[in-house]
């Protein structure tokens, strides 16, 4: 059987492609960075073995299915500067949920929002999804930012000890944003 063609979503600056193992060096500054993973569902990821197991079960994933995660790159030289990934996809239910990161040294530049903007609009148009769930740790102001900047509504939490990563529970917002009310 062949493979699903795996949804590439273009850009003004940035490429949303499948992950290639070209990508774990790119990634290991994100998942390996204790800033950019302290409010994360997992500890950091203390060894590039561990992200490269991540990098290659992401780049076996091909839409739609329960999850999906797409490499955030830059048009200008395909470089790999993150990762957005919708995942808990429940179709009968039409909802999932996003999750995102960026390598330390591309924040800041709007690339997640561009993303994140991308990723709505194909979860609406192209997966028939009502609505959309970001869960965030109060203390992440940036994601709330993000979140609220394309339309998210707070709607509840914390959520007490939501995530396990490694000896600690994480509490979580509630964050929802329903067809009709992107920006
Ligand atoms: C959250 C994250 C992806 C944002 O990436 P980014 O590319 O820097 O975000 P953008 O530049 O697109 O900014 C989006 C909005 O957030 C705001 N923002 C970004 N960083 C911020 C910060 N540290 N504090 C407050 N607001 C911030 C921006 O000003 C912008 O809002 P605006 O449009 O009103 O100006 C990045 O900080 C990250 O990777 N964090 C670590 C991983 C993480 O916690 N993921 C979420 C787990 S739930």
């Amino acid at each position: 059987m062949s493979r699903p063609k795996f949804p590439v979503l273009d850009t003004e600056r940035l490429r949303l492609r499948r992950f290639t193992p070209r990508d774990v060096e790119a990634m290991h500054a994100a998942f390996g960075n204790t800033t950019a993973m302290r409010y994360w569902n997992s500890p950091r990821f203390k060894t590039r073995a561990e992200t490269a197991r991540v990098v290659r079960a992401m780049a076996k994933a091909d839409g739609p299915q329960w999850w999906l995660a797409w490499a955030i790159t830059r048009r200008r030289d395909d470089r790999c500067v993150g990762m957005i990934n919708y995942h808990h996809r429940d179709v009968g239910n039409g909802r999932l949920e996003l999750g995102w990161i960026l390598a330390p040294r591309h924040q800041g530049r709007g690339y997640a929002r561009e993303a994140t903007a991308a990723v709505i609009d194909y979860c609406f148009d192209r997966l028939d999804t009502h609505r959309i769930e970001a869960m965030i740790v109060p203390e992440n102001t940036a994601s709330i930012r993000l979140a609220e900047t394309l339309g998210f509504r707070f709607e509840g939490g914390p959520i007490r000890d939501r995530w396990r990563a490694g000896d600690e529970y994480r509490s979580v917002l509630m964050y929802g944003l329903l067809a009709g009310e992107r920006r």
